[in-house]
């Protein structure tokens, strides 16, 4: 939520947004990490920081919850998305759709479980749901 949304709603329980460069910062502490769209608008070191970054401020069993388009197994779930995933690399090449899966073993290899719980959401969308297990590879 933006500052003047915060503001302007009236509401108590959010706190102000906090700048985050993910391959950079140091992450404040957190309950949970919501990312939107981000991971196929980034360099895959953006992801790769992300996992990291939310391995580290969350504590054990915290979720790291993606929302976007998604491959499951190397396979686009629509017509739609494999026309994005072009349309994104032709505007920068280090950007894509990216392979959940391929998410999910980085995610493991910093602490998370490797399978995330997957919601399907409206336009070709899915929530991947990563729970922090404690563990790393
Ligand atoms: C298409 S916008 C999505 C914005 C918003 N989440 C939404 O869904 O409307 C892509 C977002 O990825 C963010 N982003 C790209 N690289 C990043 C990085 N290294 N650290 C943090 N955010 C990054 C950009 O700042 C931008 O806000």
């Amino acid at each position: 939520m933006w500052p003047g949304l915060i503001t302007d709603s009236g509401v108590a329980n959010v706190l102000p947004p906090v700048q985050l460069d993910v391959e950079r910062d140091a992450w404040p502490s957190a309950d949970a990490v919501v990312c939107i769209n981000m991971v196929h608008i980034a360099p895959w070191s953006a992801t790769l920081g992300l996992l990291r970054g939310s391995a580290a401020c969350l504590p054990n069993g915290g979720r790291l919850i993606l929302y976007g388009p998604y491959r499951f197994d190397g396979v686009f779930t629509a017509p739609s998305n494999e026309q994005f995933d072009r349309s994104l690399r032709e505007q920068n090449s280090t950007w894509g759709v990216r392979d959940l899966s391929r998410i999910g073993q980085r995610a493991e290899a910093v602490g998370f479980d490797a399978e995330p719980d997957i919601v399907p959401l409206p336009a070709n969308n899915h929530l991947a749901i990563f729970r922090k297990s404690g563990a790393s590879s």
